[in-house]
């Protein structure tokens, strides 16, 4: 059976981006609902930050690898802006165009907790650069899995270690505070557009989590069926610039 377009989404698609801190398990959320939207006929696009496109996995490589530490706080978001930038024109967009459903590990919420929060730089001041990079395209729906800073830290140490010790990247080797501001940044963007966000504590089993994300999705896609995915100008509605 070829993989369905979203249906009433007229050309379309819908964006959705998990978001939360090192170690809330996003990363685990978002495959396990690309895994069921495909199984159920949907075209996915399941996508990541930093990276996605070639010129964003170097730029991943050079912004996270120990190696290059210490960046200033601006030039590493520049450089997620830059990879963000390259991801939303190169794949986002097109299969957004093509009605497909975008399901990104990571998205702007990211530069504004972790560089605007955490390095200090102005969650104001990231959000307009990142309003720029990314021609101001919002998601439909942001997925952010809140984790306690104690339990993130004990879950990396975990992932880290069967890992075969590979190490922390930069950002996972900064002290709890940092993680503090980014928990904070997190949520107070969930609270400033409840109708676009779902918080869920991401303690919880991981096969609930799982079913309450599905749950949301499932409503978001059935509303844009009923409703069609046009605005009544005909401009799309979708994938939605403010
Ligand atoms: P990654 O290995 O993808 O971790 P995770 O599985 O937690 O997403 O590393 C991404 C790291 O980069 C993570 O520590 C968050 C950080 N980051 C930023 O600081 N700013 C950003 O804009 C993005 C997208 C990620």
């Amino acid at each position: 059976m070829p993989a369905a377009a979203v249906p009433g989404a007229r050309g379309r698609g819908v964006f959705i981006a998990f978001e939360g801190g090192d170690g809330s398990g996003k990363s685990t959320q978002a495959r396990l609902l690309v895994e069921r939207l495909r199984a159920a006929g949907h075209d996915v696009l399941q996508t990541r930050e930093p990276g996605g496109t070639e010129i964003g996995e170097r730029l991943r490589a050079l912004v996270l690898d120990p190696q290059y530490a210490p960046v200033d706080a601006v030039t590493e978001a520049l450089l997620f802006a830059a990879s963000r930038s390259a991801h939303v024109r190169q794949l986002v967009e097109p299969a957004l165009a093509a009605g497909r459903i975008v399901v990104t590990d990571r998205y702007v919420d990211s530069s504004v907790a972790y560089q605007g929060a955490g390095r200090d730089l102005g969650t104001g001041t990231v959000a307009r650069l990142n309003d720029w990079a990314t021609n101001g395209l919002h998601p439909d729906l942001t997925v952010l899995l809140d984790v306690d800073t104690a339990t993130a830290a004990a879950r990396r140490t975990a992932r880290e270690q069967s890992a075969g010790g590979a190490g922390p990247d930069r950002m996972e080797s900064e002290p709890e505070a940092f993680h503090e501001r980014i928990r904070r940044a997190f949520a107070e963007r969930a609270a400033a557009d409840p109708g676009r966000y779902l918080v869920l504590d991401a303690a919880r089993p991981v096969g609930e989590l799982a079913e309450a994300v599905l749950e949301r999705v499932t409503a978001l896609l059935e509303g844009r069926e009923s409703s069609g995915a046009m605005a009544p100008d005909g401009t799309p509605s979708a994938g939605s610039r403010p």
